[in-house]
C-alpha cells in the first residue's frame, strides 16, 4: 500500500551557496561520492581512522556470512571512548557538550568534563548494582540530560541499552522489557509536556507487573509529585549518585567493534516490535561521518536536533554523533508551542542555534501559527536546517526555507531509518536542492529503485527503494530473531543481496530521489512509526472488538492519520460512546500516538481468500478512489 502519491515539482531548484560550499567539510559531493564508489572499504577505513581504537581492526568488512555483515572485525573500541574519554584529554573538556532546557524554563549545561564525570559516576552505580557487560538495560525517560547520561553509562560498561520512547504505554513498554529480558530499568517520576506531568513512573509500575523480569528500577526525580517507590526494587537516582560507590572515574569496557551498543524497538508488519540491533564500531564511524558531512558541523556550532532521544534520530544525532564530533548538542524537554507558539524560536535566539534539525510534521504545526511568531526573534544564527521522518511537502519546505532560514539556509532533507543507523539519502551543502526531494545518496551508499523482480524502474516511475551494498551502521539483526531479520529485509531480493527499505520512491531525470512513503503495513503518523498491527491488536484487546483493520489516510498536519474499522463481538453495539472508549483503550494499551482519528463499526472486512485483510481496498474506499484489482478478494 503506497501512501498518497504526489507529482514532484522537479523544475524548482535551489543552487548551493558558493560561500557555504567553499567553507564546507566536504566541498565536492560528486568527487567524494565517486571516490567512495571506487573503493568502499578503503573509504570507510579512512573514516574509521578518524576515531580512536584500543586496537585497530584486521578487516574492514567481513562479508563471509551475508547478510550478517561485520565491520571492522578484530577492532576494539567503545562508544564512550570516542564520545567522551578522548575529549576530556584535550581543550574540549571545557566545551559545552549538552545544553538542556526544561519545558518550565529550568536550564542546565554540561561541559564535556562534567558530562564525563556524571557518566562515570552512573557507570559505577550500574556496576555496583550488578549490571555486567552484555546485560540489557531498559531506559524509559523524558527528555532530560540524565537520559544521555544513562545511555552513555550503559555504553561505557558494555551493557546494551534499550530506550523505549516515553510516549509509549505500559503494554508497549512491558513487551519491550520482556523481549530484551532487562532486569534493570531507568526512568523518571514524570516528564513535563504542555504544562502537564506525564506520569512515567506509574506506567513503569504497571509494566513491571506485566513483566516480572524487572528487578531494579532507578528513578530520576524530575517532576516531584508523589509516586510509589517499591521497597527493594525502586531507588532514587540522586540517592545512588550520592553513594561512595559513585566515583567520578570509571574504567571503559573494551568492546569488540561488533559487540552490541543498543537495541531499539521499531514497528514492522506484525504486532510484535522488532529490536533493531546496532554495534559499537561501525555505528560510530557512520553516524559521525554523516553528521559531519551533511550538516557540516564545525567546532563553533550549536546543534539542535529537536527529536526525542527515544527514537533513532535522538540516539544517533542528539547523543552519539554530536558527542563523537565534540559538538554542542541542545536538548529541549517540552512541546514546540508551549507556552506560546514561539517557544522554539525563542530558544534558537537565546542559545544562538546554528543548525536546527526537525520533522515536517513539526514544521507544519508551527507554520499554522503564522510568520509573526518567528519574526519576533533574531534567527540569524541559523546556518543550516534539516528535516527527517517523512517526506516534506514543498509548501512546508518553502516556508521553512524562507521564514526560518531567511532563504539562506539549505534544507538538509535526510532519508533514513532505525535500521540504517544514519542518513542514507541526503544532500550535503554542495548539492543543489529541490523541495521535497532528499536528493542523492550519501557517499559510500548505493541505492536503486526497482520493480518486484529487481529490474530498475524508469525515470519518474514508482518502485521499491533498495540499498545495494552493506554500510557500517546497518542493522545487524533483529534482536533474538535472525529469521525475522532475513525475511523482513533480505528475502525479497535474496538473489541480488539487496536490502529492502519498505519505501516507495522514484528517481527524476536529474537523478534526484523522491521518497514517497511506506509500501508495507507501517504507518507514519506525525513522523512516528507505527505498525497497523500494533494498533489493531490494541483494539482487539478490548472485549467488545472481535476484529479490526487499520489504515493511514493523508492528513495535512500529521502526514497520516489513523482510520480504524472494527467488527464487534456478538451482542456489542457500535456507538459514539464505544468509539470514545476504544480510543481511550488504545491510548492506554499502545500510547497516545496510536489513537485512531476515526473508528467505524463494520460487519465485515475485505479479505483475500487466504484471509489477509486488504487494507489497500479500505484505503481506496476511504479516499473515494477506484478500488483497483479485486480478483483476490474473497467475497
Ligand atoms: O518511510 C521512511 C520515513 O521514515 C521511515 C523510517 O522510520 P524510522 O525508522 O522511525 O526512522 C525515522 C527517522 C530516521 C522510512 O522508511 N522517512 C524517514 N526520513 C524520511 C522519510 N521519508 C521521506 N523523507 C525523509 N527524509
Amino acid at each position: 500500500m503506497t501512501e498518497q502519491a504526489f507529482t514532484p515539482p522537479t523544475s524548482e531548484w535551489y543552487q548551493p551557496d558558493p560561500a557555504l560550499v567553499a567553507a564546507a567539510n566536504v566541498p565536492d559531493y560528486e568527487a567524494v561520492y565517486d571516490r567512495a564508489r571506487q573503493d568502499p572499504q578503503a573509504f570507510w577505513a579512512k573514516r574509521a581512522e578518524e576515531l580512536q581504537w584500543y586496537q585497530k581492526w584486521d578487516q574492514v568488512l567481513d562479508a563471509s556470512n551475508k547478510p550478517f555483515y561485520k565491520w571492522f572485525t578484530g577492532g576494539k573500541t567503545n562508544m564512550a571512548l570516542n564520545a567522551l574519554d578522548r575529549h576530556v584529554k584535550t581543550w574540549r573538556r571545557n566545551k559545552l557538550a549538552i545544553i538542556w532546557e526544561g519545558e518550565p524554563g529550568d536550564k542546565l549545561s554540561l561541559s564535556y568534563w562534567q558530562l564525563w564525570q556524571e557518566v562515570n559516576k552512573f557507570a559505577n552505580v550500574l556496576r555496583g548494582m550488578g549490571v555486567k557487560k552484555g546485560d540489557r538495560v531498559t531506559i524509559y525517560m523524558g527528555r532530560v540530560p540524565e537520559i544521555a547520561i544513562a545511555m552513555l553509562a550503559c555504553a561505557k560498561i558494555g551493557a546494551p541499552h534499550s530506550v523505549v520512547y516515553g510516549g509509549f504505554s505500559e503494554q508497549a513498554l512491558a513487551s519491550r522489557i520482556e523481549d530484551a529480558q532487562s532486569k534493570v530499568l531507568i526512568t523518571c517520576d514524570g516528564a513535563w509536556l504542555r504544562g502537564k506531568i506525564v506520569p512515567l513512573k506509574n506506567t513503569v509500575d504497571e509494566a513491571a507487573q506485566r513483566s516480572p523480569v524487572v528487578e531494579t528500577v532507578i528513578v530520576v526525580k524530575r517532576t516531584g509529585q508523589d509516586i510509589h517507590m517499591e521497597g527493594g526494587r525502586d531507588y532514587w537516582y540522586h540517592d545512588l549518585m550520592a553513594l561512595p560507590i559513585a566515583k567520578p572515574r570509571a574504567e571503559t569496557e573494551i568492546m569488540d567493534a561488533e559487540d552490541p551498543l543498543f537495541i531499539l524497538y521499531t514497528s514492522g508488519t506484525t504486532g510484535k516490535p522488532k529490536g533493531v540491533l546496532h554495534t559499537h564500531g561501525g555505528y560510530q564511524v557512520y553516524t559521525s561521518t554523516t553528521l559531519s558531512w551533511a550538516f557540516d558541523i564545525k567546532e563553533e556550532d550549536r546543534w539542535w536536533c529537536a527529536a526525542d532521544p527515544g527514537w533513532i534520530t535522538g540516539h544517533s544525532y542528539i547523543v552519539y554523533a554530536p558527542l563523537i564530533l565534540g559538538a554542542t548538542s541542545i536538548i529541549y524537554e517540552g512541546a514546540p508551542t508551549y507556552p506560546y507558539p514561539d517557544r522554539w524560536w525563542q530558544l534558537v535566539a537565546e542559545y544562538g542555534v546554528s543548525i536546527l534539525y526537525t520533522a515536517p510534521t513539526a514544521i507544519r504545526g508551527l507554520m499554522r501559527f503564522g510568520e509573526a511568531w518567528p519574526q519576533r526573534h533574531d534567527l540569524s544564527s541559523l546556518r543550516l536546517l534539516g528535516s527527517v521522518g517523512e517526506p516534506i511537502n514543498p509548501e512546508a519546505w518553502r516556508w521553512y526555507h524562507r521564514v526560518i532560514g531567511r532563504e539562506q539556509c539549505p534544507i538538509i532533507d535526510t532519508w533514513w531509518q532505525t535500521e540504517t543507523g544514519g542518513f542514507m539519502i541526503t544532500p550535503l551543502p554542495s548539492v543543489g536542492l529541490k523541495p521535497g526531494s532528499a536528493t542523492r545518496p550519501f557517499p559510500g551508499i548505493e541505492v536503486d529503485i526497482v520493480d518486484d523482480d529487481g529490474a530498475p524502474v524508469g525515470v519518474n516511475e514508482d518502485g521499491n527503494l533498495v540499498i545495494k551494498g552493506p554500510w557500517p551502521s546497518m542493522i545487524r539483526t533483529v534482536y533474538g530473531d535472525d529469521e525475522r531479520f532475513l525475511s523482513q529485509y533480505w528475502a525479497k531480493y535474496q538473489k541480488q543481496g539487496w536490502y529492502l527499505a519498505g519505501d516507495t520512491a522514484r528517481r527524476d531525470e536529474d537523478g534526484y530521489l523522491w521518497v514517497i512513503g511506506r509500501n508495507d503495513d507501517v504507518l507514519k503518523v506525525s513522523g512516528y512509526r507505527l505498525g497497523t498491527a500494533e494498533v489493531e491488536s490494541g483494539l482487539v484487546s478490548h472485549s467488545a472488538v472481535a476484529e479490526s483493520a487499520v489504515i493511514g489516510v493523508p492528513d495535512e498536519l500529521r502526514g497520516n492519520k489513523i482510520f480504524a474499522y472494527c467488527i464487534l463481538v456478538a451482542g456489542a453495539e457500535g456507538s459514539p460512546a464505544l468509539e470514545a472508549e476504544l480510543k481511550a483503550h488504545v491510548r492506554h494499551e499502545v500510547g497516545p500516538i496510536a489513537v485512531p482519528a476515526q473508528i467505524e463499526f463494520v460487519d465485515n472486512l475485505p479479505k483475500t481468500r487466504s484471509g489477509k485483510i486488504m487494507r489497500r481496498v479500505l484505503k481506496a474506499q476511504a479516499l473515494g478512489q477506484p478500488l483497483g484489482d479485486l480478483s483476490t478478494l474473497e467475497d
